[in-house]
């Protein structure tokens, strides 16, 4: 698929068919990802491939936490729609910054962090793009950094930056509109 065309047809996932995603199209993607560019060539993403009985256990344990979370007054609803939206995908591939416990180091631990998940950014976004041209569809979700429970269990000496779900695809959703270019970009030549 032409680059311009899967940037213009990928579409955020929320309903998900059952079938299994081949390892090797997995491995794929996360090929994908780590031909993105990062600050001296740092690659301060990690991934991690939650399938199968593990992904099972894991969605099981984020609905508890949230529905607890919610119960408490903790967190907003639109996180239990990003649940269900998760309910569905055969996979789901937690991404952190391996980078994090290098911060501590740095004169400006605050901007180091910004580069890097710029990088990490770019690095989703060509997971994102290389599913879309192999027919599976994602979904890029940060909601969840907002549970806290739900970070405990996910969080590692590494930051999670976020998580994607991954699977074949059900429906095409519809272009949430953007911006006009006009109204966000300005030129200068002067
Ligand atoms: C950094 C980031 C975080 C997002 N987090 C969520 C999320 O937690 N839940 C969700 O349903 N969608 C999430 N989305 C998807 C956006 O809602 C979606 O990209 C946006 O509405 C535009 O739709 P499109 O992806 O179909 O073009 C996220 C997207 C990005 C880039």
């Amino acid at each position: 698929m032409e680059l311009m065309k899967a940037m213009r047809t990928r579409r955020s996932i929320r309903n998900f068919q059952p079938t299994p995603v081949p390892q090797k199209l997995i491995e794929s993607l996360l090929a994908a990802a780590i031909e993105a560019p990062s600050p001296k060539n740092a690659q301060p993403w990690r991934f991690v491939v939650v399938a199968q009985k593990s992904r099972d256990a894991l969605f099981a344990r984020i609905r508890v936490l949230v529905e607890e979370e919610l119960a408490a007054g903790r967190i907003g609803v639109c996180v239990r729609a990003t649940v269900r939206a998760m309910e569905e995908a055969p996979v789901f591939v937690l991404v952190y910054n391996r980078a994090t416990a290098r911060y501590s180091m740095e004169k400006d631990p605050v901007l180091a962090r910004v580069i890097d998940v710029q990088s990490i950014g770019a690095s989703i976004q060509n997971m994102l793009l290389a599913a879309q041209e192999k027919g599976l569809g994602t979904l890029w979700i940060c909601d969840l950094l907002d549970v806290d429970p739900v970070l405990r269990l996910l969080q590692t000496e590494d930051e999670l930056v976020a998580v994607i779900a991954l699977g074949y695809p059900v429906g095409d959703p519809p272009r949430p509109p953007r911006c006009a270019l006009a109204d966000i970009v300005t030129w200068q030549t002067e």
